[in-house]
């Protein structure tokens, strides 16, 4: 059974990472707008990870006999100056969300409560995959100056990502 301060804090997660899917959907229509469709289809794709995440802590809630409760999701801005403004976003937000996660990972360990921190050992590794993978775009765009043929280039490349569902060897 899940203790209060730790279904607390998890539903406080699960409103964290809705908020992220709702901030790289406001990108990704950022994105259609200026006709970077690689772009936009690279951040949808991260909405619909942002949503897995929020689904895996929904359910390991729901597992341990806890009760979820959905918040409002805060409002998202929809502007930015260009892309590569829009990738130092991205990274700046994934690394506030490691923040997060490893803020989880202490409460779990101040509360003895080994299967939590357990499960967050997914999240944690899943950090180290976002900020680099945020950092790679970013870097590439910085070298291109976000424009020209280059952007066209990554553009085209951005298009091929696809979602893949989380693989949970539990279910
Ligand atoms: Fe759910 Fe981008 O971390």
């Amino acid at each position: 059974m899940l203790n209060q301060r730790l279904e607390k804090e998890l539903n406080k997660q699960i409103n964290a990472e809705f908020w992220s899917a709702y901030l790289y959907l406001s990108m990704s229509a950022f994105f259609e707008n200026k006709n970077l469709s690689g772009f936009a289809n690279w951040m949808k794709v991260q909405y619909q990870e942002e949503i897995s995440h929020a689904l895996k802590l929904f359910d390991y809630v729901n597992e341990r006999g806890g009760r979820v409760f959905l918040q409002p999701i805060a409002a998202v801005d929809s502007e930015w100056k260009d892309v590569i403004d829009v990738f130092e976003t991205t990274l700046k937000h994934e690394q506030h969300v490691t923040s997060l996660i490893n803020n989880l990972v202490n409460i779990s360990i101040e509360e003895k409560d080994h299967a939590t921190t357990n499960m967050l050992q997914w999240f944690v590794s899943e950090q180290v995959e976002e900020e680099a993978s945020a950092s790679d775009i970013l870097d590439q765009l910085k070298l291109i100056e976000g424009k020209g043929a280059g952007l066209f280039m990554l553009d085209r490349e951005l298009k091929q990502r696809v979602f893949v569902p989380i693989q949970d060897p539990d279910k």
